[in-house]
């Protein structure tokens, strides 16, 4: 099954406050691709409104599935996530008083994600060998980079076709954020996803993405392959501080 996710023209905001001015991203079939922005610039803004958590005044969110074009705005977000479009949120919200292994239980809500439960948590435990050894510690008392890696692991428990990440590396030393985005990529590569990854570190989110967008004030600044972002202008400004 072929995906794509197109994002046309966008406009968004809270209230009165335009957040989003018209932004257009394009995440093709097997693609990796960064949404880079410093604080406040709208891209928790730009994947909510994917996820149907924040609705675009303007604009147009749609799936390309094999030929097919699927609409997404104005659906909610458990429809847009029976879709096989995923969300890892910014700052992970786990239930912390919960054990590791009803954390992942709980990404499993769609019907058809519940009919295959054994089979993604055993997916889950292989890819997050970690997840296995504490599935009964509670999710609070895990570590940081652990966190992280269950909220992923929570979200391949709806079998995504389309994850969308939000700033995995948030809180964590250098170390782990490595360790998290290496396994970004062999997610990606062992398992077919189409990633969308929002991420204000700039220099790990290159290591696994094929294209970027450079996200300033709501509006695309720059996009391109990871080789040319790396070159331009704006990013050896904000992220390289060159
Ligand atoms: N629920 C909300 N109500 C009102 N304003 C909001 C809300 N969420 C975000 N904003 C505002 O929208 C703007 C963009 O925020 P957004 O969270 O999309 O940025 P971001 O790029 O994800 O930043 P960060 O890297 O800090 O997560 C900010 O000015 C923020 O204050
Ligand atoms: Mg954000």
């Amino acid at each position: 099954m072929a995906n794509r996710l197109v994002v046309r023209n966008v406009e968004a905001g809270y209230g009165a406050v335009r957040v989003l001015h018209g932004v257009s991203i394009e995440v093709n079939d097997g693609e990796t691709v960064v949404l880079l922005g410093t604080n406040g610039n709208g891209k928790s803004t730009l994947i909510n409104c994917v996820m149907g958590v924040v609705r675009p005044e303007r604009g147009e969110i749609y799936l390309e599935r094999d030929g097919q074009r699927i609409d997404l705005v104005g659906r909610t977000p458990e429809e847009i996530v029976h879709l096989g479009v995923t969300l890892v949120p910014e700052g992970r919200r786990l239930f912390p008083k919960l054990t590791v292994e009803e954390n992942l239980l709980l990404g499993a809500f769609r019907a058809d994600a519940r009919r295959d439960i054994a089979k993604n948590l055993e997916f889950c435990f292989e890819a997050f060998p970690v997840l296995r050894e504490r599935k009964r510690q509670l999710a609070g008392s895990m570590s940081g980079g652990e966190q992280q890696m269950l909220a992923i692991g929570r979200a391949l428990m709806a079998t995504p076709a389309i994850l969308l990440v939000d700033e995995p590396s948030v809180g964590l030393a250098p170390v782990l954020v490595s360790r998290v985005i290496a396994k970004i990529r062999e997610l990606k590569e062992r398992y077919h996803l189409t990633v969308l990854m929002a991420e204000q570190n700039f220099n790990q989110a290159v290591k696994i993405a094929d294209r970027g967008y450079v996200i300033v004030h709501g509006q695309i600044a720059f996009e391109g392959r990871t080789k040319d972002l790396t070159e331009h202008e704006l990013v050896k400004k904000f992220y390289l501080g060159v």
